[in-house]
């Protein structure tokens, strides 16, 4: 990660016109791990060309998967070695700063019998949980170690049979979910995983379209069923955009005076859709266009006008999971709304790429924004006068993105230290809010 950049941003002015964020970092990820192991080509078209999926390419590439160099904003083809097909790799598999590269690859890893691995990662990603992971494989039958008891990479894992059962999940976590689901694929029988609240489904939406046997039992997506043995067919995947960057500019031109923005070809998957509901709450003025679904996934056009008057919104429970990447930006959000706003039940926030609730709070109260943090969340009191500051992503992507538009909230001139974290979802970010901001 290029990290000694600093940011310079002026407040003030407006978003006016069209952009197309760049492609899905959820979906780009397991179009590379799933299209691997199916069985013929599968062809990838709007991939996110930034650093975390590109890390699962590196991956992938050392177990033995032919991908191609990937370029920006080109489609490719990647040949599937099929479930048996992947080879012990020569070297330490790196996954840079991406929790859902090393979290994944530890389900498809851990049935991979006689081979063995080793999974290191960033000094951030080095210190996140990886035991919610090992623990409900080694109930399979997997053997992985890591440092801390098995909960810190670097991760070791020996491949080994294993056996499909029914596991509970404690956290709503879709990385965790997805790491059984793909070692539910080479694991005897059937695997069912219940989750506490509904995560992102897109590996359920994924696996069923290359041929998997899977279900969703009872309340949607809370069991999710899975039977070993189906083959797994090589697709054709076109990857909508990202509506985890999509939410840096509706936030922004929803409290940006004079703003108006279409932002083109958004991922709408009802598992990720939550920042709209906390924007409904808030009373802004936005339109959902051109509705359809690709590829298994419906999208859509959002149109987003500057709105007055807005209102606080508390955040808790089931919700949390839908938006649980838009904490940082609907942080910024909240020091605009009318009253006290309240972030609850986020304590995964704590064990992201940096403690976000930690991180935001430190950094908005440079501004001036007015922010208390207790343990499981936030309590943020609306009206906030921003003055200009020098601000640093302290690492994290989405602050830096997140500061981005605090900035231009602000009055004056300020400073991003560390900005180009942005590279690990969104390269594009600089670029696009130039485009945007007049
Ligand atoms: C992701 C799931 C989420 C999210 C992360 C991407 C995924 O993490 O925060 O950015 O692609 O599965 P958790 O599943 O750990 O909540």
């Amino acid at each position: 990660m290029k990290m000694n950049n600093i940011r310079t941003i002026k407040g003030g002015g407006n978003l006016r016109g069209k952009i197309k964020v760049s492609g899905d970092k959820s979906i780009s990820h397991r179009a590379l791990i799933i299209g691997s192991i199916a069985q013929g080509e599968t062809t990838i078209e709007g991939f996110l060309h930034s650093e975390d999926p590109l890390s699962t390419a590196d991956c992938l590439r050392k177990l033995g998967v032919n991908i191609p160099e990937i370029k920006k904003d080109e489609p490719f083809t990647i040949s599937g070695v099929g479930l048996n097909g992947l080879k012990e790799p020569e070297e330490i598999l790196n996954c840079g700063n991406s929790g859902t590269t090393m979290r994944l690859l530890m389900g498809l890893l851990a049935g991979q019998e006689h081979k063995n691995f080793i999974l290191t990662g960033d000094s951030s990603l080095n210190e996140r949980p990886m035991g919610r992971v090992g623990k409900p494989l080694s109930l399979m039958g997997g053997k992985i170690l890591g440092r801390e008891r098995g909960n810190k990479a670097p991760i070791s894992i020996e491949g080994k049979k294993l056996k499909g059962c029914l596991i509970g999940t404690p956290v709503a976590s879709a990385q965790v979910k997805s790491a059984i689901l793909l070692a539910g694929l080479k694991a005897s029988g059937t695997t069912s995983v219940i989750e506490p609240a509904s995560s992102r489904d897109h590996t359920e939406r994924m696996l069923k379209a290359f041929g998997a046997d899977i279900s969703v039992r009872g309340e949607f997506g809370r069991n999710v069923v899975i039977k070993s043995g189906a083959n797994l067919i090589g697709q054709k995947i076109l990857i909508p955009g990202d509506i985890s960057s999509a939410s840096f500019w509706m936030i922004a031109a929803s409290i940006v005076p004079n703003s108006e923005i279409l932002i083109k070809n958004v991922g709408l998957n009802p598992t990720r859709t939550g920042i709209l509901n906390v924007m409904d709450s808030m009373g802004c003025n936005y339109e959902v266009l051109d509705k359809s679904i690709v590829a298994g996934e419906p999208i859509g056009s959002i149109k987003v006008k500057t709105a007055n008057n807005l209102q606080s919104f508390t955040i808790e429970g089931d919700l949390l999971p839908k938006l649980i990447d838009e904490i940082p930006i609907l942080t910024v959000a909240a020091c605009f709304c009318d009253g006290v706003s309240e972030i609850k039940d986020a304590q995964e926030l704590r064990v992201k790429e940096t403690d976000r609730l930690k991180v935001m709070t430190r950094q908005l109260r440079k501004f001036g924004a007015e922010i208390s943090e207790k343990e499981d969340g936030l309590i943020i009191n609306g009206q906030s006068q921003f003055n200009s500051a020098e601000v640093d992503s302290e690492t994290d992507h989405r602050v830096s993105m997140s500061l981005a538009i605090a900035s231009l909230l602000a009055k004056g001139t300020s400073k991003i230290i560390r900005a180009d974290a942005s590279n690990v979802s969104y390269p594009a970010f600089w670029d696009d809010l130039a485009k945007l901001v007049n």
